[in-house]
């Protein structure tokens, strides 16, 4: 074996880092996407209160996220990521208060299991800038990749206007070019100012991400069943 051999044994430094935390994370990704409630939800199974309960959870996520985004935009690992088109917390609440009503905050509840996740993204956020990186790929990616199915299939279902109020949280207005913009993330994470084990626990943090996904998406589960 040569000490090329060798090196292709561990984890290769010419991988890209892009390329490393989606591979690592795929298997969590199928996992959260073919979940109960999210099949459910995708397949037009679920009453548009399961949707509104789940947009509800994704409050107190975008919460934890973009709280201390202003003093994480002036952080050399965290900084370049956090970009204000990206921000969400401002759709959300029009979307809740379409599906809610104006007093929606009063009736705003979390699960356990979405208390758990916002609390692990207010953790990295206020201690370790490269654990906030995990959270802020897993979420925001996703959201302009995956969350483009989500908003079809809710339009279709639930009857909202196209990207209008009930879907704000899906539409980007910023993000003109979605394929360009992601094209662009995954430089930035190519880049990401981490040394090979501190990347190394940013895969570990995106994979515990999706794992705190899960946990939301099994309680909207028992709180939605499907009647048989
Ligand atoms: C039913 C739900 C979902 C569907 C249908 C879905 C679908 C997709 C698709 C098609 C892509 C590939 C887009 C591309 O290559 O540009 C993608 C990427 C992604 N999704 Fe999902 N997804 C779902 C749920 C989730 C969830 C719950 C998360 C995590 C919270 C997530 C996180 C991501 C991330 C981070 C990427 C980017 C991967 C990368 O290119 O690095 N997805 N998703």
């Amino acid at each position: 074996m040569n000490a090329s051999d060798t090196s292709a044994t561990m984890t290769p430094a010419s991988t890209p880092f892009s390329t490393l935390i989606r591979t690592a994370s795929h298997e969590a990704h199928t996992e959260a996407e073919t979940s109960t409630f999210m099949s459910d939800l995708l397949g037009g199974r679920l009453g548009v209160e399961a949707y509104a309960r789940y947009t509800e959870q994704l409050w107190f996520v975008y919460e934890a996220l973009e709280a201390d985004a202003e003093r994480l935009a002036g952080d050399p690992v965290a900084g370049p990521f956090l970009r204000p088109e990206l921000l969400r917390r401002a759709a959300l609440e029009r979307d809740l208060a379409h599906l809610r009503g104006p007093d929606w905050r009063a009736t705003l509840s979390a699960l356990p299991a979405t208390r758990a996740y916002a609390e692990r993204v207010a953790e990295c956020a206020r201690e370790w800038p490269g654990g906030y990186v995990a959270h802020h790929y897993t979420r925001y990616l996703g959201d302009l990749s995956g969350g483009q199915i989500i908003r079809g299939k809710a339009e279709q279902t639930w009857g909202f206007s196209r990207k209008g109020d009930g879907v704000r949280f899906y539409v980007f207005e910023g993000v003109s070019n979605p394929a360009a913009f992601k094209r662009e993330y995954r430089e930035l994470l190519d880049g990401v100012l981490a040394d090979e084990l501190e990347r190394q626990r940013i895969v570990a943090e995106c994979k515990r991400a999706f794992a705190l996904n899960t946990g939301v998406f099994r309680e909207l589960g028992e709180e939605f069943p499907l009647s048989a």
